[in-house]
C-alpha cells in the first residue's frame, strides 16, 4: 500500500493549515463565546476553494479528490470546528449530492454560488421525532401537479439561518414508506418557509443551528432531486460521504488538542522539569498520538475508497465512529494535561472538548455508525 500523499494533496493540506493558522486562530474564542457566525472567514474559504472542493471546475468547484478534502477538513478543524462543519455540510451534503444527482439546470443554477461561498447550503433531514430513525419523516411534500406542497418542521439544521438553499427531505407517498420520500430544493424567501431562532449550543457555537418550519410552501416540481421516491436513497448516499467529512472534523479536533497539549507539556514546569518529562504525561501523549494516527488512517482509507469508487458506507462509518471517540478522548486528556489552565477559555482546549461531543451525535450518532458497520459485516 502506498501511504504517500501526492504533491497536489500536500499543497492543499499546506494551504488549509496556513489559512487556519493565519485567518481562523485569532478571534475563534470570541466567535465561540458570542456565538458569532464566521461570515468573513466563510467568504474567504469560498474564495480559496474550500467550499466546493470536490465539485467539477465546470460548476465552479476545485475538482479535487476526497483525500484532499479530508486533509483540509483536518487542518481547519484543528482551529475552528464551527467553520469546518459549515464547510462539511456545504461540500458533502449539498454540493456533492447536487452535482451527482441534480439536473443540468439545477447544477448551473446553484453550484457556482455554493462553491464560491456567495451562498451557503443546508441539508434538512432531522425532525423533532425523526433523527436516527430517518425513514419516519413527518414532513410532507404533497404532489399537486406542477408543484409540491411542503408542510412540516425540521430540527437541528446546520447553516439553518444563514443558508440560501436547503435540500429538504419530505414524504410524498406514505404508503410506500421510505420509497415515497423526496428531496426538494427549497430557497430562502419562499412563501411559508420560516427559520426558527438560533440554538444556544454546547459546542460549535459559531455555526448556526435552528429549526425550519414549512407552512404550505409551494415548491416547483423541477426542484425535486432525482426520480420520484429517490429521496431516501439520496439522503443515505450523501450522509455516507458526509460521515467522511465529519470523521475528518473529529480527527482535526483530536490532533488540534494533541498539538496544544504537546506544546504546553514542553513549556510548563512542575517538580523542577517540564511536565513532558513525567511519565504520567508521556503515557497520555503516547495514547493520543497513537489513536490520532489510527483515526487518520481510517479517514484516509474511507476517502480513498470513495475516490476509487469502492463502497465507502462501512469505511466512512468506521472512520466517524473511531475519530469521534478519539476527538472526545484526546480533548479531555488535553484539558487534563493543561490542568487548571485547561479549564479556562484562553488555552483553547476546553472549546475543543466541547466541540468534540457533537461529532458523536450529528450525521448519525456513534450507535448509528455501529448499525451501519454491523449491517455491512453481516450482509
Ligand atoms: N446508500 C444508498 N442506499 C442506502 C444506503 C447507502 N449508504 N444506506 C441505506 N440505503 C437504502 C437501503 O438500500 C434501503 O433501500 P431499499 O429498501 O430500497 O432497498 C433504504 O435505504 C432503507 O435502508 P434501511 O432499511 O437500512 O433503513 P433503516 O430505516 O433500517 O435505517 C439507518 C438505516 C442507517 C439507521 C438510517 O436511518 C440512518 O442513517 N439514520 C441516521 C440519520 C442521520 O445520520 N441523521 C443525521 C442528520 S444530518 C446531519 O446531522 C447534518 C448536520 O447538520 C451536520
Amino acid at each position: 500500500m502506498d501511504f504517500q500523499l501526492t504533491e497536489e494533496q500536500l499543497a492543499v493540506q499546506a494551504a488549509a493549515r496556513e489559512f487556519a493558522q493565519t485567518e481562523l486562530w485569532a478571534g475563534v474564542i470570541e466567535r465561540d463565546e458570542h456565538q458569532k457566525f464566521p461570515a468573513e472567514q466563510i467568504k474567504k474559504m469560498g474564495e480559496l476553494g474550500f467550499l466546493g472542493m470536490m465539485v467539477s471546475p465546470e460548476y465552479g468547484g476545485g475538482g479535487m479528490d476526497t483525500v484532499s478534502y479530508v486533509l483540509a477538513m483536518e487542518e481547519i478543524s484543528k482551529v475552528d470546528a464551527s467553520c469546518s462543519v459549515i464547510m462539511s455540510v456545504n461540500n458533502s451534503l449539498v454540493c456533492w449530492g447536487l452535482e451527482k444527482y441534480g439536473t443540468e439546470e439545477q447544477k448551473r443554477k446553484y453550484l457556482p454560488g455554493l462553491t464560491s461561498g456567495e451562498i451557503i447550503g443546508a441539508f434538512a433531514l432531522s425532525e423533532p421525532e425523526a433523527g436516527s430513525d430517518a425513514t419516519s419523516q413527518r414532513t410532507t411534500a404533497e404532489d399537486k401537479g406542477d408543484y409540491y406542497l411542503l408542510n412540516g418542521t425540521k430540527n437541528w439544521i446546520t447553516n439553518g439561518t444563514t443558508a440560501s438553499v436547503y435540500l429538504v427531505v419530505a414524504q410524498t407517498n406514505p404508503e410506500l414508506k421510505h420509497r415515497g420520500i423526496n428531496v426538494l430544493i427549497v430557497e430562502k424567501g419562499m412563501e411559508g418557509f420560516v427559520q426558527g431562532p438560533k440554538e444556544n449550543k454546547l459546542g460549535i457555537r459559531g455555526s448556526d443551528t435552528c429549526s425550519l418550519m414549512f407552512n404550505d410552501v409551494k415548491v416547483p416540481k423541477e426542484n425535486r432531486i432525482g426520480e420520484d421516491g429517490f429521496g431516501f436513497k439520496f439522503a443515505m448516499q450523501v450522509l455516507a460521504g458526509g460521515r467522511i467529512g465529519i470523521a475528518a472534523q473529529a480527527l482535526g479536533i483530536a490532533s488540534g488538542s494533541y498539538e496544544l497539549a504537546l506544546k504546553y507539556s514542553k513549556e510548563r514546569k512542575a517538580f523542577g522539569v517540564p511536565i513532558s518529562q513525567h511519565q504520567a504525561i508521556q503515557f497520555k501523549l503516547a495514547d493520543m498520538a497513537t489513536t490520532i494516527d489510527a483515526a487518520r488512517l481510517l479517514c484516509l482509507q474511507a476517502a480513498a475508497d470513495k475516490d476509487a469508487h469502492r463502497d465507502y458506507a462501512k469505511s466512512g462509518a468506521m472512520a466517524k465512529l473511531f475519530a469521534s471517540k478519539t476527538a472526545m478522548d484526546s480533548s479531555v486528556e488535553a484539558v487534563q494535561i493543561h490542568g487548571g489552565y485547561g479549564f479556562v477559555k484562553e488555552y483553547h482546549v476546553e472549546r475543543l472538548m466541547r466541540d468534540a461531543k457533537i461529532t458523536q451525535i450529528y450525521e448519525g450518532t456513534s450507535e448509528i455508525q455501529k448499525i451501519v458497520i454491523s449491517r455491512e459485516i453481516l450482509k
